[in-house]
């Protein structure tokens, strides 16, 4: 569905709201907004013609006391539609706690001890990282809001800390107060002194092989961008970002002939977990709700032109309110190019020797987020033949600890003289509102066998597809199953292709399908529950937009997918939610050190009978120009 109302808040919304808001909580000075963005209409109200207000949402942290407010504010009428202290968990962390607290924990006592018993005296280039506190076993999180920390030596202001964990020191602070609660000393192990640094003047001589490559389209980029809308090939759709979840895609169509075909309301991040697998005390419990926690939006990179994208690159600027309820603009938050993507397709015919190609290129809408150690880039790539790719690219620094040199077995990748990178995981779930040709579909689970030999089969060779159609939330399996080539198609329930076939995408799922390790009574198992399975199906409601529950900050119940999904709604011939859990598990290598090569992962849908036949036969013969051999001019 395409209506401005599914938009982000504008600079001027954003300052609208954020009045709004402040004349209605008793302390205005002290109100933050962990976020502030738009509050979606309901789907369903605007099909039956409905128009809703515009509406902001407003996740608020009261400094003075640490309470965190639920605030919906109504745009057009100026008032306050829903306003609730948050019981259940807290406000994302905000940018203003996360970076003074470290300055406090410095100032005290027994953390300056601490550190003193592991001769570190000079604490100015000591550095702190604060994590979220909800795993942390010693430590009530019912009340207040509170931090973790782990701490870091840099030798030098450049220097990469992660290099040099100061190991068995955790100081948690309440980050209302400033006050250091508690510093828990598990006991001096050795620091790694050995720097390693990804900063070019370390890693001297740099290589001096490497030939220019420059990407050129002498008549301009082959899309237009008109707002928060791309227009590319037979593809539109709107992109922003959104302070939570980072980009969204919104509205994708697919035209065909005349005819503008939805494929998907709504497409994006929904929430990321990234657990540790380290079983000492101050690792045990480390583990980033990466957008429910700190946001992933609201870190996302300003991107530079060759650098983070090659080529004929427009930007678009992303509108995020800071913490103080201002419009912020990220400068170049969204990328938008073309790339060349090798053949499309191909035949020589043997008989007459004759051959056709088709040269393939997809659209790039990317983003990237630094989210402490680690950055995540966003990739959505659209391309001509209908399909739509997704994929995640994880760098940056890993999580280390420094280890006596003498323990051989340590769980951990052996990366430096007396350090190790420590084994995680990395999931992310992406909510994906399908719309194909129109609202109401199904999805199935369609898993390949081979029939028992006898009558119809006869001789053993006969391949068929169990489709397990989803009826409820609880009907398929959910798990991915590589021998039995799965994947899962959502039909339209109204429209059929020329040979009478329902028209479909498929999710077809990446290499990375780990499910989340972490078991009971560890509380992210509790928390990260949408981990456990890697697709789920769930009736379209617009309360339910986040895996983990809107508020998983300092919440150790069980929120979103897996409570939701016990009521086991029907999901067959609705408006319905496809949830796929992309699980990364990251085994360090030595070559991840000191940053990591991108590492990629990804899903893909691609439609199945959604068109008739090849929808690229209409794609011409590329000219010969730009592919030639050194010293020719062109392929021929
Ligand atoms: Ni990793």
């Amino acid at each position: 569905m395409r209506d401005a109302r599914f938009l982000p808040l504008t600079a001027d919304e954003i300052t609208v709201a954020a009045n709004i808001v402040r004349a209605a909580v008793p302390r205005p000075d002290s109100i933050r907004f962990a976020a502030l963005y738009s509050h979606e209409p309901d789907k369903r109200a605007l099909r039956d013609g409905i128009a809703p207000n515009r509406e902001a949402r407003a996740l608020l942290v009261d400094r003075s006391d640490g309470t965190s407010w639920d605030m919906v504010v109504d745009l057009d009428t100026k008032s306050v539609v829903r306003s609730e202290k948050v019981l259940e968990g807290a406000s994302p962390v905000l940018t203003e706690e996360f970076m003074t607290i470290g300055a406090r924990i410095k100032e005290d006592p027994r953390y300056q001890a601490a550190l003193a018993k592991r001769g570190i005296t000079d604490l100015t280039l000591v550095q702190i990282d604060p994590w979220a506190i909800s795993n942390v076993p010693e430590v009530d999180t019912s009340d207040g809001r509170l931090c973790s920390s782990v701490s870091y030596v840099r030798h030098f202001e450049d220097d990469n800390g992660y290099a040099h964990p100061i190991e068995g020191v955790v100081a948690i602070a309440d980050l209302t107060t400033g006050e250091v609660v508690e510093v828990f000393d598990y006991g001096v192990t050795p620091m790694n002194e050995s720097c390693a640094n990804y900063l070019p003047e370390f890693n001297q001589p740099l290589r001096t092989d490497i030939a220019p490559l420059t990407i050129t389209q002498p008549d301009g980029p082959g899309f237009t961008v008109n707002g928060h809308e791309i227009t590319w090939q037979r593809w539109r759709m709107n992109a922003f970002l959104l302070p939570i979840e980072g980009l969204i895609l919104q509205g994708v169509e697919f035209r065909d002939g005349e005819e503008w075909r939805s494929v998907m309301h709504r497409g994006g991040l929904s929430e990321m977990v990234v657990p540790y697998g380290e079983v000492a005390p101050n690792h045990l419990w480390r583990c980033a709700f990466d957008a429910g926690e700190f946001g992933v939006g609201k870190l996302a990179n300003s991107l530079t032109l060759g650098c983070d994208c090659l080529g004929e690159i427009v930007y678009m600027d992303a509108v995020i309110a800071s913490e103080i309820g201002e419009p912020h603009v990220i400068h170049n938050a969204i990328c938008i190019h073309e790339e060349d993507d090798g053949i499309l397709w191909k035949h020589t015919d043997w008989v007459t020797d004759k051959v056709e190609v088709r040269r393939s290129r997809r659209l790039v809408v990317s983003s990237i987020s630094t989210i402490g150690n680690y950055e995540y880039g966003f990739f959505w790539y659209f391309y001509l033949d209908g399909t739509i790719q997704f994929e995640a690219k994880l760098t940056g620094i890993m999580q280390t600890k420094s280890i006596g040199a003498d323990a051989l077995d340590e769980p951990g990748t052996r990366i430096g003289p007396n350090l190790v990178a420590t084994i995680h995981q990395h999931h992310f779930s992406f909510r994906l509102d399908m719309e194909v040709d129109g609202w109401r579909n199904r999805v199935y689970e369609n898993d390949v066998y081979a029939p028992p030999v006898g009558p119809g089969n006869e001789h053993g060779n006969a391949i068929r597809v169990r489709k397990t159609l989803a009826e409820t939330e609880n009907t398929i399996d959910g798990m991915v199953n590589p021998q039995a080539a799965r994947n899962w198609t959502v039909v339209s329930s109204e429209r059929t292709n020329e040979w009478g076939t329902p028209t479909g995408y498929k999710l077809l799922p990446g290499w990375a399908n780990s499910v989340l390790f972490a078991q009971s009574p560890s509380h992210v198992a509790a928390r990260a529950g949408f981990a456990k399975q890697n697709v789920w199906v769930t009736p379209y409601d617009p309360s339910q937009m986040r895996a983990a529950g809107d508020f998983p900050n300092q919440n150790r119940n069980q929120l979103g997918l897996p409570v939701w999904v016990r009521e086991d709604r029907a999901v067959a011939d609705t408006d319905l939610v496809l949830w796929y859990n992309l699980g990364v598990t990251h085994i360090p290598r030595a070559e991840d050190w000191p940053v990591m090569p991108v590492e990629r992962a990804g899903f893909m849908l691609v439609p199945v009978n959604f068109f008739d036949r090849n929808p690229t036969m209409d794609v011409p013969p590329s000219e010969p120009v730009g592919c030639h051999a050194p010293g020719e001019t062109s392929c021929h």
